[in-house]
Protein backbone atom coordinates (compact mmCIF):
# COMPACT_ATOMS: atom_id res chain seq x y z
CA UNK A 1 0.00 0.00 0.00
CA UNK A 2 1.21 3.72 -0.77
CA UNK A 3 2.26 5.79 2.18
CA UNK A 4 0.34 8.60 0.71
CA UNK A 5 -2.79 6.62 1.66
CA UNK A 6 -5.86 8.41 2.93
CA UNK A 7 -7.05 7.23 6.66
CA UNK A 8 -10.26 9.13 8.25
CA UNK A 9 -9.71 9.23 12.25
CA UNK A 10 -12.81 10.10 14.45
CA UNK A 11 -12.33 10.29 18.31
CA UNK A 12 -14.48 13.09 20.13
CA UNK A 13 -10.66 13.07 22.94
CA UNK A 14 -8.76 15.96 20.82
CA UNK A 15 -5.58 14.28 22.64
CA UNK A 16 -6.15 10.71 20.89
CA UNK A 17 -7.48 12.42 18.29
CA UNK A 18 -3.92 14.55 17.34
CA UNK A 19 -1.69 11.69 18.53
CA UNK A 20 -3.00 9.52 16.70
CA UNK A 21 -2.88 11.99 13.74
CA UNK A 22 0.21 13.00 14.85
CA UNK A 23 2.05 9.00 14.92
CA UNK A 24 0.59 8.13 11.48
CA UNK A 25 0.93 11.43 9.61
CA UNK A 26 5.02 10.88 10.51
CA UNK A 27 4.62 7.53 8.76
CA UNK A 28 3.56 9.25 5.78
CA UNK A 29 -0.20 8.54 5.59
CA UNK A 30 -2.78 11.39 4.42
CA UNK A 31 -4.66 11.41 7.98
CA UNK A 32 -7.93 13.41 7.85
CA UNK A 33 -9.15 13.94 11.38
CA UNK A 34 -12.60 14.04 12.78
CA UNK A 35 -14.02 14.97 16.12
CA UNK A 36 -17.53 13.53 15.50
CA UNK A 37 -19.68 11.10 13.59
CA UNK A 38 -21.41 14.03 11.93
CA UNK A 39 -18.49 15.98 11.09
CA UNK A 40 -17.04 12.12 10.14
CA UNK A 41 -19.08 11.64 7.67
CA UNK A 42 -18.65 14.91 5.86
CA UNK A 43 -15.16 14.23 5.43
CA UNK A 44 -15.87 10.62 4.38
CA UNK A 45 -18.35 11.94 1.49
CA UNK A 46 -15.78 14.42 0.50
CA UNK A 47 -12.57 11.95 -0.07
CA UNK A 48 -13.65 8.48 -0.22
CA UNK A 49 -10.56 7.03 1.99
CA UNK A 50 -10.29 3.86 2.31
CA UNK A 51 -9.91 3.16 5.78
CA UNK A 52 -11.63 4.60 8.25
CA UNK A 53 -10.51 4.29 12.13
CA UNK A 54 -13.24 5.35 14.64
CA UNK A 55 -13.89 5.75 18.45
CA UNK A 56 -16.96 3.57 19.66
CA UNK A 57 -18.15 6.22 22.35
CA UNK A 58 -18.84 9.48 20.76
CA UNK A 59 -21.89 11.73 21.36
CA UNK A 60 -24.52 11.87 18.84
CA UNK A 61 -23.52 9.39 16.46
CA UNK A 62 -21.80 6.81 18.11
CA UNK A 63 -18.71 4.41 16.09
CA UNK A 64 -21.24 1.88 15.50
CA UNK A 65 -23.80 3.82 13.87
CA UNK A 66 -20.66 5.68 11.84
CA UNK A 67 -19.70 2.27 10.64
CA UNK A 68 -23.05 1.28 9.32
CA UNK A 69 -23.62 4.75 7.72
CA UNK A 70 -20.09 4.07 5.99
CA UNK A 71 -20.60 0.64 5.14
CA UNK A 72 -24.22 1.09 3.07
CA UNK A 73 -22.18 3.82 1.47
CA UNK A 74 -19.24 1.96 0.74
CA UNK A 75 -19.07 -1.62 1.72
CA UNK A 76 -15.36 -2.11 0.60
CA UNK A 77 -14.49 0.72 3.26
CA UNK A 78 -11.85 -1.12 5.99
CA UNK A 79 -13.77 0.10 9.56
CA UNK A 80 -11.29 -0.15 12.78
CA UNK A 81 -12.87 0.20 15.88
CA UNK A 82 -11.30 1.61 18.72
CA UNK A 83 -12.54 1.13 21.86
CA UNK A 84 -11.85 0.90 26.17
CA UNK A 85 -11.81 -2.48 27.87
CA UNK A 86 -15.39 -1.56 29.42
CA UNK A 87 -17.16 -1.61 25.67
CA UNK A 88 -15.48 -4.53 24.09
CA UNK A 89 -19.32 -6.23 23.71
CA UNK A 90 -19.76 -3.16 22.06
CA UNK A 91 -16.11 -3.96 19.51
CA UNK A 92 -17.08 -7.39 19.35
CA UNK A 93 -20.51 -6.55 17.76
CA UNK A 94 -19.21 -3.97 15.70
CA UNK A 95 -16.57 -6.86 14.55
CA UNK A 96 -19.47 -9.09 13.65
CA UNK A 97 -21.50 -6.55 11.71
CA UNK A 98 -18.86 -5.70 9.52
CA UNK A 99 -15.78 -4.03 11.61
CA UNK A 100 -12.22 -5.01 10.39
CA UNK A 101 -11.18 -5.37 13.68
CA UNK A 102 -11.07 -3.28 17.26
CA UNK A 103 -8.14 -1.92 19.24
CA UNK A 104 -8.52 -1.68 23.26
CA UNK A 105 -6.58 1.46 24.33
CA UNK A 106 -4.00 2.62 25.16
CA UNK A 107 -1.98 1.10 22.05
CA UNK A 108 1.38 1.81 21.04
CA UNK A 109 1.87 3.31 17.40
CA UNK A 110 3.73 -0.18 16.22
CA UNK A 111 0.34 -1.77 16.99
CA UNK A 112 -1.50 0.93 15.38
CA UNK A 113 0.56 1.14 11.99
CA UNK A 114 0.44 -2.92 12.07
CA UNK A 115 -3.75 -2.85 12.22
CA UNK A 116 -3.63 -0.08 9.72
CA UNK A 117 -1.16 -1.88 7.19
CA UNK A 118 -3.26 -4.55 7.72
CA UNK A 119 -6.66 -2.68 6.88
CA UNK A 120 -5.26 -1.02 3.71
CA UNK A 121 -4.06 -4.12 2.38
CA UNK A 122 -7.33 -6.26 2.98
CA UNK A 123 -9.30 -3.30 1.45
CA UNK A 124 -6.91 -3.22 -1.61
CA UNK A 125 -7.36 -6.85 -2.32
CA UNK A 126 -11.43 -5.90 -1.60
CA UNK A 127 -11.16 -3.37 -4.03
CA UNK A 128 -9.34 -5.37 -6.51
CA UNK A 129 -11.56 -7.95 -6.01
CA UNK A 130 -14.23 -5.96 -6.89
CA UNK A 131 -13.35 -4.64 -10.14
CA UNK A 132 -12.46 -8.72 -11.03
CA UNK A 133 -15.82 -9.24 -10.40
CA UNK A 134 -17.33 -6.41 -11.97
CA UNK A 135 -15.01 -7.10 -15.00
CA UNK A 136 -16.68 -11.04 -15.05
CA UNK A 137 -20.25 -10.07 -14.70
CA UNK A 138 -19.38 -7.97 -17.82
CA UNK A 139 -18.36 -10.60 -19.96
CA UNK A 140 -20.84 -13.22 -18.92
CA UNK A 141 -23.34 -10.16 -19.75
CA UNK A 142 -21.70 -10.37 -22.98
CA UNK A 143 -21.56 -13.88 -23.76
CA UNK A 144 -25.15 -14.36 -22.39
CA UNK A 145 -26.11 -11.48 -24.59
CA UNK A 146 -23.93 -13.41 -27.59
CA UNK A 147 -25.52 -16.80 -26.57
CA UNK A 148 -28.90 -14.82 -26.55
CA UNK A 149 -28.33 -13.74 -30.37
CA UNK A 150 -27.01 -16.56 -31.68
CA UNK A 151 -29.75 -18.89 -30.33
CA UNK A 152 -32.35 -16.21 -31.46
CA UNK A 153 -30.61 -16.30 -34.89
CA UNK A 154 -30.49 -20.11 -35.04
CA UNK A 155 -34.08 -20.54 -34.46
CA UNK A 156 -34.84 -17.81 -37.13
CA UNK A 157 -32.65 -19.76 -39.64
CA UNK A 158 -34.57 -22.92 -38.37
CA UNK A 159 -37.87 -22.02 -38.56
CA UNK A 160 -37.44 -19.69 -41.56
CA UNK A 161 -36.35 -22.50 -43.92
CA UNK A 162 -39.64 -23.23 -45.69
CA UNK A 163 -38.57 -27.52 -46.15
CA UNK A 164 -39.22 -29.27 -43.39
CA UNK A 165 -36.54 -30.27 -40.76
CA UNK A 166 -36.37 -32.49 -37.52
CA UNK A 167 -34.54 -33.74 -35.54
CA UNK A 168 -35.32 -37.30 -34.40
CA UNK A 169 -33.10 -39.64 -31.79
CA UNK A 170 -32.99 -43.61 -32.42
CA UNK A 171 -36.64 -44.16 -31.66
CA UNK A 172 -37.59 -41.68 -34.49
CA UNK A 173 -38.57 -39.41 -31.91
CA UNK A 174 -39.02 -35.92 -32.99
CA UNK A 175 -36.66 -34.08 -30.47
CA UNK A 176 -37.09 -30.30 -32.68
CA UNK A 177 -39.74 -29.36 -35.17
CA UNK A 178 -39.15 -26.18 -37.36
CA UNK A 179 -42.56 -24.30 -38.27
CA UNK A 180 -42.63 -25.79 -41.88
CA UNK A 181 -41.94 -29.80 -40.18
CA UNK A 182 -45.47 -28.02 -38.43
CA UNK A 183 -47.09 -27.54 -41.91
CA UNK A 184 -46.54 -30.41 -43.19
CA UNK A 185 -48.06 -32.63 -40.30
CA UNK A 186 -50.63 -30.18 -39.12
CA UNK A 187 -49.24 -30.47 -35.32
CA UNK A 188 -47.71 -27.61 -33.63
CA UNK A 189 -44.27 -27.41 -33.81
CA UNK A 190 -44.14 -28.10 -29.86
CA UNK A 191 -46.50 -30.72 -29.74
CA UNK A 192 -44.17 -32.53 -32.39
CA UNK A 193 -42.03 -33.28 -29.37
CA UNK A 194 -41.69 -36.57 -28.12
CA UNK A 195 -43.88 -37.75 -31.02
CA UNK A 196 -42.86 -40.34 -34.14
CA UNK A 197 -41.92 -38.92 -37.03
CA UNK A 198 -42.67 -41.96 -39.11
CA UNK A 199 -46.58 -41.42 -37.63
CA UNK A 200 -46.26 -37.44 -37.57
CA UNK A 201 -44.71 -36.80 -40.92
CA UNK A 202 -45.78 -39.38 -43.01
CA UNK A 203 -48.71 -40.96 -41.24
CA UNK A 204 -47.39 -44.46 -41.02
CA UNK A 205 -48.14 -46.50 -38.12
CA UNK A 206 -44.09 -47.71 -38.53
CA UNK A 207 -41.03 -46.63 -39.89
CA UNK A 208 -41.02 -46.14 -43.41
CA UNK A 209 -40.09 -48.70 -45.87
CA UNK A 210 -36.49 -47.00 -47.10
CA UNK A 211 -36.18 -44.73 -44.23
CA UNK A 212 -32.86 -42.44 -44.84
CA UNK A 213 -32.51 -41.86 -41.06
CA UNK A 214 -32.16 -45.63 -40.14
CA UNK A 215 -29.63 -45.72 -42.92
CA UNK A 216 -27.77 -42.73 -41.65
CA UNK A 217 -27.98 -44.20 -37.83
CA UNK A 218 -26.87 -47.60 -39.92
CA UNK A 219 -23.18 -45.85 -41.69
CA UNK A 220 -23.15 -42.55 -39.75
CA UNK A 221 -23.45 -40.64 -43.45
CA UNK A 222 -25.67 -38.37 -44.83
CA UNK A 223 -28.63 -40.43 -46.91
CA UNK A 224 -31.09 -38.94 -49.48
CA UNK A 225 -34.57 -41.09 -50.32
CA UNK A 226 -37.05 -40.03 -52.41
CA UNK A 227 -40.72 -40.63 -50.73
CA UNK A 228 -44.04 -40.38 -50.51
CA UNK A 229 -47.23 -39.23 -48.21
CA UNK A 230 -50.94 -39.34 -48.33
CA UNK A 231 -52.38 -35.99 -47.08
CA UNK A 232 -55.65 -35.97 -44.94
CA UNK A 233 -57.50 -34.78 -48.26
CA UNK A 234 -56.25 -37.98 -50.21
CA UNK A 235 -53.61 -35.90 -52.54
CA UNK A 236 -50.54 -37.53 -52.78
CA UNK A 237 -47.47 -35.92 -51.76
CA UNK A 238 -43.87 -36.73 -53.21
CA UNK A 239 -40.64 -35.78 -50.84
CA UNK A 240 -37.14 -35.54 -50.85
CA UNK A 241 -35.87 -36.72 -47.69
CA UNK A 242 -32.56 -36.66 -46.42
CA UNK A 243 -30.95 -37.45 -43.55
CA UNK A 244 -27.68 -36.38 -41.69
CA UNK A 245 -26.61 -37.87 -38.40
CA UNK A 246 -25.73 -36.04 -35.68
CA UNK A 247 -22.67 -37.70 -33.96
CA UNK A 248 -20.01 -37.19 -31.27
CA UNK A 249 -16.65 -37.29 -32.69
CA UNK A 250 -15.66 -40.95 -33.25
CA UNK A 251 -19.15 -42.35 -31.52
CA UNK A 252 -22.24 -43.81 -32.83
CA UNK A 253 -25.20 -41.17 -33.92
CA UNK A 254 -27.36 -40.59 -31.07
CA UNK A 255 -29.78 -38.08 -33.07
CA UNK A 256 -30.50 -37.24 -36.73
CA UNK A 257 -31.15 -34.15 -38.91
CA UNK A 258 -34.19 -35.18 -40.76
CA UNK A 259 -34.59 -32.51 -43.84
CA UNK A 260 -37.73 -33.15 -46.20
CA UNK A 261 -38.30 -31.14 -49.65
CA UNK A 262 -42.00 -31.19 -50.85
CA UNK A 263 -41.44 -32.00 -54.42
CA UNK A 264 -45.10 -32.79 -55.37
CA UNK A 265 -45.15 -29.56 -58.04
CA UNK A 266 -41.87 -30.40 -59.46
CA UNK A 267 -43.01 -33.94 -60.12
CA UNK A 268 -46.36 -32.83 -61.31
CA UNK A 269 -44.43 -30.42 -63.73
CA UNK A 270 -41.94 -32.85 -64.78
CA UNK A 271 -44.87 -35.47 -66.04
CA UNK A 272 -47.15 -33.12 -67.10
CA UNK A 273 -44.00 -31.79 -69.74
CA UNK A 274 -42.90 -35.43 -70.46
CA UNK A 275 -46.40 -36.30 -71.15
CA UNK A 276 -47.13 -33.33 -73.32
CA UNK A 277 -43.68 -33.47 -75.16
CA UNK A 278 -45.01 -37.13 -76.17
CA UNK A 279 -48.24 -36.44 -76.78
CA UNK A 280 -47.22 -33.74 -79.18
CA UNK A 281 -45.11 -35.90 -81.23
CA UNK A 282 -47.51 -38.84 -80.99
CA UNK A 283 -49.64 -36.22 -82.09
CA UNK A 284 -48.22 -35.75 -85.22
CA UNK A 285 -47.54 -38.53 -85.94
CA UNK A 286 -51.00 -39.80 -86.05
CA UNK A 287 -52.68 -37.05 -87.63
CA UNK A 288 -50.41 -37.75 -90.75
CA UNK A 289 -50.95 -41.51 -90.29
CA UNK A 290 -54.73 -40.76 -89.96
CA UNK A 291 -54.52 -39.15 -92.32
CA UNK A 292 -53.12 -41.46 -94.78
CA UNK A 293 -54.63 -44.71 -93.80
CA UNK A 294 -57.90 -42.64 -93.99
CA UNK A 295 -57.55 -41.99 -97.83
CA UNK A 296 -56.87 -45.33 -98.58
CA UNK A 297 -59.54 -47.27 -96.40
CA UNK A 298 -61.91 -44.52 -97.97
CA UNK A 299 -61.35 -46.29 -101.07
CA UNK A 300 -60.97 -50.13 -100.13
CA UNK A 301 -64.42 -49.48 -98.61
CA UNK A 302 -65.75 -47.94 -101.46
CA UNK A 303 -64.95 -50.66 -103.60
CA UNK A 304 -65.92 -53.53 -101.18
CA UNK A 305 -69.40 -51.81 -101.44
CA UNK A 306 -69.85 -51.78 -104.61
CA UNK A 307 -68.60 -55.17 -105.23
CA UNK A 308 -71.43 -55.90 -102.51
CA UNK A 309 -73.75 -54.04 -104.10
CA UNK A 310 -73.30 -56.24 -107.44
CA UNK A 311 -75.35 -59.54 -108.04
CA UNK A 312 -73.79 -62.59 -109.23
CA UNK A 313 -72.63 -66.43 -107.91
CA UNK A 314 -69.29 -66.04 -108.31
CA UNK A 315 -69.67 -62.84 -106.25
CA UNK A 316 -71.83 -64.84 -104.13
CA UNK A 317 -69.58 -67.18 -103.40
CA UNK A 318 -66.92 -64.60 -101.97
CA UNK A 319 -69.24 -62.63 -100.31
CA UNK A 320 -68.13 -64.28 -97.29
CA UNK A 321 -64.67 -62.47 -97.56
CA UNK A 322 -66.11 -59.24 -98.73
CA UNK A 323 -68.07 -58.84 -95.39
CA UNK A 324 -65.15 -59.90 -93.40
CA UNK A 325 -63.09 -57.22 -95.63
CA UNK A 326 -66.14 -54.60 -94.37
CA UNK A 327 -65.99 -55.49 -90.98
CA UNK A 328 -62.54 -54.54 -90.25
CA UNK A 329 -62.03 -51.68 -92.84
CA UNK A 330 -65.09 -50.23 -90.62
CA UNK A 331 -63.34 -51.65 -87.07
CA UNK A 332 -59.61 -49.97 -88.83
CA UNK A 333 -61.93 -46.65 -89.22
CA UNK A 334 -63.53 -46.25 -85.88
CA UNK A 335 -59.63 -46.88 -84.18
CA UNK A 336 -58.36 -44.01 -87.13
CA UNK A 337 -61.19 -41.71 -85.79
CA UNK A 338 -60.14 -42.28 -82.28
CA UNK A 339 -56.48 -41.45 -82.86
CA UNK A 340 -57.74 -38.55 -84.51
CA UNK A 341 -59.48 -37.41 -81.30
CA UNK A 342 -56.36 -37.97 -79.71
CA UNK A 343 -54.33 -36.04 -82.01
CA UNK A 344 -56.46 -33.39 -81.82
CA UNK A 345 -58.21 -32.96 -78.61
CA UNK A 346 -61.23 -30.49 -78.18
CA UNK A 347 -61.53 -28.10 -75.14
CA UNK A 348 -63.68 -29.30 -72.47
CA UNK A 349 -67.19 -27.65 -72.80
CA UNK A 350 -68.14 -27.10 -69.11
CA UNK A 351 -71.12 -27.03 -67.34
CA UNK A 352 -72.34 -27.54 -63.46
CA UNK A 353 -72.73 -31.20 -62.70
CA UNK A 354 -72.88 -33.87 -60.09
CA UNK A 355 -70.19 -36.06 -60.34
CA UNK A 356 -71.40 -39.08 -59.66
CA UNK A 357 -73.94 -38.67 -62.54
CA UNK A 358 -70.96 -39.08 -64.92
CA UNK A 359 -70.06 -42.30 -62.68
CA UNK A 360 -73.12 -43.58 -62.77
CA UNK A 361 -73.72 -43.43 -66.39
CA UNK A 362 -70.32 -44.77 -66.75
CA UNK A 363 -71.29 -47.62 -64.88
CA UNK A 364 -74.29 -48.68 -66.45
CA UNK A 365 -72.60 -48.58 -69.63
CA UNK A 366 -70.77 -51.67 -68.40
CA UNK A 367 -73.44 -53.40 -66.31
CA UNK A 368 -73.59 -56.40 -68.82
CA UNK A 369 -69.79 -56.69 -68.61
CA UNK A 370 -69.57 -56.54 -64.99
CA UNK A 371 -72.10 -59.11 -64.62
CA UNK A 372 -70.32 -61.58 -66.96
CA UNK A 373 -67.18 -61.31 -65.45
CA UNK A 374 -68.64 -61.79 -61.76
CA UNK A 375 -67.38 -58.02 -60.40
CA UNK A 376 -68.93 -56.53 -58.39
CA UNK A 377 -69.53 -52.95 -58.16
CA UNK A 378 -69.64 -51.19 -54.47
CA UNK A 379 -70.73 -47.22 -54.47
CA UNK A 380 -69.79 -45.29 -51.99
CA UNK A 381 -70.59 -41.48 -52.39
CA UNK A 382 -70.76 -38.95 -49.53
CA UNK A 383 -74.25 -36.90 -49.10
CA UNK A 384 -73.96 -33.16 -50.16
CA UNK A 385 -71.50 -33.62 -52.60
CA UNK A 386 -70.23 -30.40 -54.08
CA UNK A 387 -70.55 -29.66 -57.47
CA UNK A 388 -67.75 -29.10 -59.87
CA UNK A 389 -67.36 -27.62 -63.77
CA UNK A 390 -66.94 -30.44 -66.35
CA UNK A 391 -67.79 -31.59 -69.50
CA UNK A 392 -70.22 -34.58 -69.39
CA UNK A 393 -69.09 -36.20 -72.37
CA UNK A 394 -64.61 -36.21 -71.23
CA UNK A 395 -65.98 -37.06 -68.12
CA UNK A 396 -67.86 -40.21 -68.42
CA UNK A 397 -64.81 -41.45 -70.95
CA UNK A 398 -62.65 -40.77 -67.95
CA UNK A 399 -64.83 -43.12 -65.97
CA UNK A 400 -65.42 -45.75 -68.49
CA UNK A 401 -61.69 -45.78 -69.26
CA UNK A 402 -60.90 -46.44 -65.39
CA UNK A 403 -63.98 -48.64 -65.27
CA UNK A 404 -62.90 -50.92 -68.07
CA UNK A 405 -59.19 -50.99 -67.11
CA UNK A 406 -60.45 -51.78 -63.31
CA UNK A 407 -62.78 -54.76 -65.38
CA UNK A 408 -59.88 -55.93 -67.65
CA UNK A 409 -57.80 -56.88 -64.55
CA UNK A 410 -60.10 -59.06 -63.20
CA UNK A 411 -61.49 -61.41 -65.96
CA UNK A 412 -61.96 -63.74 -63.15
CA UNK A 413 -64.14 -61.51 -61.28
CA UNK A 414 -63.37 -58.99 -57.87
CA UNK A 415 -64.61 -56.08 -56.36
CA UNK A 416 -64.25 -52.33 -57.56
CA UNK A 417 -65.58 -50.18 -55.06
CA UNK A 418 -65.99 -46.43 -56.02
CA UNK A 419 -65.96 -43.80 -53.46
CA UNK A 420 -66.46 -40.50 -54.02
CA UNK A 421 -66.19 -37.85 -50.99
CA UNK A 422 -65.04 -33.87 -50.65
CA UNK A 423 -61.30 -33.26 -50.02
CA UNK A 424 -61.42 -30.25 -48.35
CA UNK A 425 -60.93 -27.20 -49.25
CA UNK A 426 -60.72 -27.68 -52.71
CA UNK A 427 -61.48 -31.07 -54.19
CA UNK A 428 -64.19 -33.90 -55.32
CA UNK A 429 -62.25 -36.85 -55.13
CA UNK A 430 -63.54 -40.10 -56.59
CA UNK A 431 -61.55 -43.37 -55.99
CA UNK A 432 -61.77 -46.54 -57.72
CA UNK A 433 -60.24 -49.53 -55.84
CA UNK A 434 -60.36 -52.68 -57.98
CA UNK A 435 -59.00 -56.27 -56.29
CA UNK A 436 -57.25 -56.85 -59.83
CA UNK A 437 -53.94 -58.28 -60.57
CA UNK A 438 -52.13 -54.84 -60.17
CA UNK A 439 -49.32 -53.16 -61.92
CA UNK A 440 -45.72 -54.48 -61.22
CA UNK A 441 -43.43 -51.51 -59.69
CA UNK A 442 -41.67 -50.82 -63.51
CA UNK A 443 -44.94 -50.59 -65.66
CA UNK A 444 -46.38 -48.47 -62.88
CA UNK A 445 -44.24 -45.45 -64.54
CA UNK A 446 -45.19 -46.30 -68.08
CA UNK A 447 -48.87 -46.57 -67.53
CA UNK A 448 -49.58 -42.94 -68.57
CA UNK A 449 -47.38 -43.08 -71.72
CA UNK A 450 -49.38 -43.29 -74.71
CA UNK A 451 -49.30 -46.44 -76.91
CA UNK A 452 -48.13 -48.48 -73.82
CA UNK A 453 -50.26 -51.65 -72.90
CA UNK A 454 -49.65 -54.97 -71.44
CA UNK A 455 -53.16 -55.96 -73.14
CA UNK A 456 -52.76 -58.21 -75.97
CA UNK A 457 -55.83 -55.86 -77.45
CA UNK A 458 -55.49 -52.73 -75.82
CA UNK A 459 -54.08 -49.88 -77.49
CA UNK A 460 -52.39 -48.19 -74.33
CA UNK A 461 -54.20 -44.68 -75.26
CA UNK A 462 -57.10 -45.16 -72.20
CA UNK A 463 -55.34 -43.95 -69.65
CA UNK A 464 -53.24 -41.25 -71.70
CA UNK A 465 -56.84 -39.51 -72.92
CA UNK A 466 -58.33 -39.90 -69.53
CA UNK A 467 -55.34 -38.31 -67.95
CA UNK A 468 -55.52 -34.90 -70.58
CA UNK A 469 -59.40 -35.18 -69.88
CA UNK A 470 -58.68 -34.68 -65.83
CA UNK A 471 -55.95 -32.04 -66.62
CA UNK A 472 -57.73 -30.19 -68.79
CA UNK A 473 -61.01 -29.76 -65.90
CA UNK A 474 -58.11 -28.38 -63.69
CA UNK A 475 -57.51 -31.85 -61.96
CA UNK A 476 -55.42 -34.82 -61.04
CA UNK A 477 -55.13 -38.61 -61.49
CA UNK A 478 -53.17 -40.46 -59.37
CA UNK A 479 -52.78 -44.59 -59.21
CA UNK A 480 -51.41 -46.31 -56.70
CA UNK A 481 -50.87 -50.28 -57.16
CA UNK A 482 -49.67 -53.67 -55.04
CA UNK A 483 -49.04 -56.28 -57.36
CA UNK A 484 -51.44 -59.24 -56.38
CA UNK A 485 -53.43 -57.21 -55.02
CA UNK A 486 -55.20 -54.82 -56.72
CA UNK A 487 -55.12 -50.80 -57.87
CA UNK A 488 -57.08 -47.57 -56.30
CA UNK A 489 -57.00 -44.75 -59.01
CA UNK A 490 -57.43 -41.60 -57.56
CA UNK A 491 -59.05 -38.45 -59.52
CA UNK A 492 -59.34 -34.91 -58.10
CA UNK A 493 -61.77 -32.86 -59.76
CA UNK A 494 -62.06 -28.89 -58.41
CA UNK A 495 -65.02 -28.22 -56.13
CA UNK A 496 -67.76 -25.77 -56.45
CA UNK A 497 -67.82 -24.55 -53.30
CA UNK A 498 -69.89 -21.12 -52.13
CA UNK A 499 -68.20 -18.62 -50.28
CA UNK A 500 -69.20 -19.09 -46.99
CA UNK A 501 -68.57 -22.63 -47.10
CA UNK A 502 -65.26 -22.29 -48.59
CA UNK A 503 -63.72 -19.85 -45.57
CA UNK A 504 -64.54 -22.29 -42.78
CA UNK A 505 -63.07 -25.69 -45.16
CA UNK A 506 -59.82 -23.30 -44.91
N1 LIG B 1 -56.87 -51.03 -62.88
C1 LIG B 1 -55.77 -51.56 -63.45
N2 LIG B 1 -55.29 -52.74 -63.00
C2 LIG B 1 -54.18 -53.28 -63.57
N3 LIG B 1 -53.50 -52.72 -64.58
C3 LIG B 1 -53.93 -51.55 -65.06
C4 LIG B 1 -55.08 -50.90 -64.54
N4 LIG B 1 -55.25 -49.75 -65.19
C5 LIG B 1 -54.25 -49.67 -66.11
N5 LIG B 1 -53.47 -50.77 -66.05
C6 LIG B 1 -52.26 -51.03 -66.86
O1 LIG B 1 -51.96 -49.86 -67.58
C7 LIG B 1 -51.87 -50.16 -68.98
C8 LIG B 1 -52.29 -48.93 -69.76
O2 LIG B 1 -53.66 -48.68 -69.58
P1 LIG B 1 -54.46 -47.90 -70.69
O3 LIG B 1 -55.85 -47.78 -70.24
O4 LIG B 1 -53.72 -46.66 -71.02
O5 LIG B 1 -54.33 -48.83 -71.92
P2 LIG B 1 -55.02 -50.22 -72.17
O6 LIG B 1 -56.09 -50.45 -71.19
O7 LIG B 1 -53.95 -51.23 -72.24
O8 LIG B 1 -55.61 -49.99 -73.59
P3 LIG B 1 -56.86 -49.05 -73.99
O9 LIG B 1 -56.26 -47.98 -74.83
O10 LIG B 1 -57.76 -49.93 -74.71
O11 LIG B 1 -57.43 -48.52 -72.74
C9 LIG B 1 -52.74 -51.36 -69.14
O12 LIG B 1 -52.35 -52.11 -70.27
C10 LIG B 1 -52.47 -52.13 -67.85
O13 LIG B 1 -51.24 -52.83 -67.93
MG1 LIG C 1 -57.53 -48.99 -70.86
Amino acid sequence: MGVSAKVLIVDDDPDILDSMAEGLRTLGYDVLPASDGEAAFQVFRAEHPPLVITDLQMPRIDGLGLMKTIKAASPSTAVLIITGHADLDSAIQAVRQGAFDYLVKPFDLETLLGRVNQALERHRLLAENEVLLAELEQRVQARTAALVESERRLHALFNGITDSLVIVDQAFTIVAANEAAAALSGTPAESLIVRNCFRELFGREEVCEGCPILESFATGRATSRSMSRRDSDGCVRYLEVSGYPLADEGERPTEAVEHIRDVTEKVHQAHHLHNSEKLAAVGQFAAGLAHELGNALAIIGGAVQFLLGCPGDRRQASREYLEVIHRNVAAAGGTIRDLLAFAKPREPSLRVLDVTESLDRARLLLRGEFEKHGVEVVRQYAPGLPRIQGDREQLQQVFLNLLLNALQAMEDGGTITITAVFGPPEWVRVELTDTGHGISKEHLDRIFDPFFTTRERGTGLGLSITHRHVEAHGGRLTVESQEGKGTRVTVLLPAMIPEGVQARAR
